[in-house]
């Protein structure tokens, strides 16, 4: 069975992917340097799936450090987790996202073309879109300028695969996420937030785990039916799915061209009070929130046209939002019973 690297592994969507390629068969090497996760993350995976994955612990924007994993191990592929994703962060800190997620992008690159390693899997984001003209919105749209650091090194490391794929010795498949959330069903591993959530599920469940005081909606004044901001949430064992069907249409040689993008969502927008509805519903417990200002840089409404990987990856994402929900709130519940936040 062939062995995949799966950088940032112990992080939030990788570690979901490390299970799903496991249930696959997949050999799997992590290498994270836990800057923003856990070693215990290990454990978990073994848990659920049985089999323990080869991890190794090291800064993937070493190029030594990166060129070790290489040169011990045979790699048949690489899906690339491992960035900074702060996006207020990014724009205080521009070069140190920059100088983390570039480089861990070209120290694969290198060491791909070093060993013959040909398949790569990037973990892209929805940000490059910006405030779309349309919706839903589609792979043509061209990404807009960048209105953060962190944002910038998605659409960066893209326009490198364009020019890095065209020997064919890389071939390339971007996946552009929208929204992120839930945990798996174990409830054994989820999203680990560093401090105050910046994003809006984890600071739900920790509103409701009694951890912050109340969720502040960012506006109600949007031009929106509820007047409040629509996004694409995805539950995070569907996207992880979609990584395993990208390396398989890599391995199977059925991509169209050397570098290809898709969109990674279920196609329907919810707004915030849908999310918090839906929690609401699924778990019982009334929210304490009130309505706040706009977020400066929020984009109004975004959701995914997800025809293109139907059509070419065959992946369509299959949970419901109130599974999303509910599944984030079992995690929070672990989270408290565990006292890891
Ligand atoms: P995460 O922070 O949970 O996982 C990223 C992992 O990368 C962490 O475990 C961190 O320790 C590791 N890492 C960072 N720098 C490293 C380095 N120099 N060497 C080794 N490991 C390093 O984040 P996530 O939510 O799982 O996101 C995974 C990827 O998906 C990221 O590239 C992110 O930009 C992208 N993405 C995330 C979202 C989202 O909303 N979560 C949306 C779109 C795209
Ligand atoms: C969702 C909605 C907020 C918190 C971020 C990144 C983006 C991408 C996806 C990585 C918005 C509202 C939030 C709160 C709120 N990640 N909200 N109160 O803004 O779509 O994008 O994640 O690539 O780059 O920027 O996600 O979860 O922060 O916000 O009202 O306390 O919830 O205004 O409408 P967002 P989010």
């Amino acid at each position: 069975m062939k062995t995949i690297l799966v950088t940032g592994g112990t992080g939030y969507i990788g570690s979901h992917t490390a299970v799903e390629l496991q249930n696959k068969g997949y050999n799997v090497i992590i290498s994270d340097n836990l800057s923003n996760s856990s070693a215990d993350v290990i454990d978990r995976i073994e848990k659920i799936t049985g089999v323990r994955p080869i991890f190794i612990k090291a800064d993937l924007s070493k190029e030594q450090e990166v060129s070790v994993i290489f040169d011990t191990y045979h790699i048949d592929g690489v899906i690339n987790f491992a960035a900074f994703k702060a996006v207020g962060e990014s724009v205080e800190k521009p070069i140190e996202y920059y100088m983390n997620n570039l480089q861990i992008a070209m120290n694969m690159f290198v060491n791909m073309k070093r060993k013959g390693v040909k398949y790569f899997v990037q973990s892209s984001s929805c940000t490059i879109y910006g405030e779309p003209d349309k919706n839903p919105i589609n792979e043509n749209c061209p990404p807009k300028f960048a209105v953060s650091p962190y944002g910038n090194t998605k659409q960066m490391v893209e326009d490198m695969l364009h020019f890095i794929t065209r020997d064919g010795l890389i071939q390339a498949i971007a996946l552009r996420y929208f929204n992120p959330i839930g945990a798996h069903p174990t409830a054994l591993i989820g999203e680990l937030p560093n401090g105050v959530p910046n994003n809006l599920m984890p600071f739900i469940t920790q509103t409701a785990a009694g951890i912050r005081k109340e969720l502040i909606v960012f506006g109600d004044d949007y031009p929106t039916p509820d007047g409040t901001c629509i996004r694409d949430y995805i539950h995070v064992v569907d996207l992880a799915k979609a990584h395993v069907v990208a390396m398989e249409r890599c391995f199977e040689c059925r991509n169209k061209i050397n570098f290809e993008c898709f969109n990674i969502g279920t196609g329907n927008g919810f707004s915030v009070f849908d999310i918090i509805k839906s929690f609401e519903k699924t778990t019982g417990i009334k929210l304490n929130y009130r309505i706040g200002k706009r977020r400066e840089g929020d984009v109004v409404a975004i959701w995914a046209d997800t025809s293109l990987a139907e059509k070419e990856l065959g992946w369509k994402a299959v949970l419901t939002l109130d599974e999303m929900t509910l599944s984030a709130w079992n995690w929070q519940k672990t989270l408290n019973k565990e006292k890891i936040l």
